[in-house]
């Protein structure tokens, strides 16, 4: 008897050991786009998105932009503050920091400002201390691992000075993991198609791909993609269905396949990608409105492979 409840014991004892050491060693979160607008699909992902931030333990949630349409906010007051976001992403997992980046809907009649002036105020979670910025994310005890994020506010990528501070954000960069967050999509096969000032000549993307920037997340395509390249370490992921949909443009698409791309998955489908990361592996998942699984892949830090 005695016996068995030592066994007993012990194996609660190392299962915890177990448990901790899974839950430590991981970084989990939850990329958004194209979200504040008010239609039936919003209310559905951010229950999805609830469900999947509990069940992974997420420890933020990063916006890719058009976070309030048509126009942005207009105040620190108002009330799209309340019908577009706090009222609508309620499940207590997501009161977790809300990394927030702009998209152009977000820009009109300069109201950018007042998210930027929202930075952990209006709301607490609410996280933007300027247009652009970047953070850089520490794993927990478990694994030591950095992550730096570099969020661009890519209305503005026709100008000279955010190119460079892009570029030189992306060079600079001396993370474990460094990760690249704009609204544009650099490649998409959606219908607003690739951002040929992201892509081309002393480009955001030669950038991306020299520095080994294990991925770039956009929405403004209102679908769920991913993009890559056979021998370049960058995957594209856009995650712009929070409440709109587009369907793919075909002239979009083999523009893509031109540019030497492969779209592995695309889905005009409401939905949010999660993301794990876990030492040198993250298992990036695509997941729709009601909480399925659409699409999973597994990538492995390209700045480590390198060594
Ligand atoms: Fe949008
Ligand atoms: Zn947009």
């Amino acid at each position: 008897m005695a016996k068995t409840v030592v066994f007993v014991l012990m194996m609660v004892i190392s299962l915890s050991f177990l448990w901790i050491a899974n839950v430590q060693g991981k970084t989990s979160f939850i990329v958004l786009g194209d979200w504040g607008y008010n239609s039936s699909h919003q209310a559905k992902v951010a229950k999805a998105m609830g469900e999947w931030a509990e069940a992974n333990n997420a420890r933020f949630v990063l916006t890719v932009g058009d976070n309030f349409y048509n126009e942005g906010v207009s105040s620190l007051t108002d009330p799209l503050w309340n019908t577009l976001y706090r009222d609508v992403y309620v499940d207590p997992s997501l009161n977790i920091t809300w990394y927030a980046c702009l998209g152009n809907h977000d820009h009109y009649w300069g109201n950018a400002i007042y998210q930027v002036k929202a930075h952990q105020t209006v709301d607490w979670r609410w996280y933007m201390p300027n247009l652009y910025y970047t953070f850089e994310i520490q794993d927990h005890e478990g694994d030591q691992v950095t992550i730096e994020f570099i969020v661009a506010d890519t209305e503005n990528c026709k100008s000279k000075m955010q190119m460079k501070w892009m570029k030189k954000a992306i060079t600079r960069s001396s993370a474990d993991w460094t990760i690249a967050v704009g609204h544009h999509p650099v490649l998409s096969s959606g219908k607003h198609g690739s951002t040929p000032t992201m892509y081309s000549s002393s480009s955001y993307r030669k950038a991306m791909e020299e520095e080994k920037v294990a991925f770039y997340f956009s929405g403004h395509d209102h679908s769920l993609e991913h993009i890559s390249h056979s021998n370049r370490p960058t995957e594209y992921v856009i995650s712009g269905s929070g409440s709109k949909l587009y369907d793919r443009s075909e002239e979009s698409l083999q523009d893509v396949v031109d540019k030497g791309y492969t779209s592995e998955f695309f889905e005009s489908t409401p939905g949010f990608v999660g993301v794990t990361i876990h030492n040198n592996v993250a298992n990036v998942t695509f997941v729709d409105k009601g909480g399925n699984v659409i699409y999973w892949f597994l990538k492995e830090n390209p700045r480590a492979a390198a060594i």
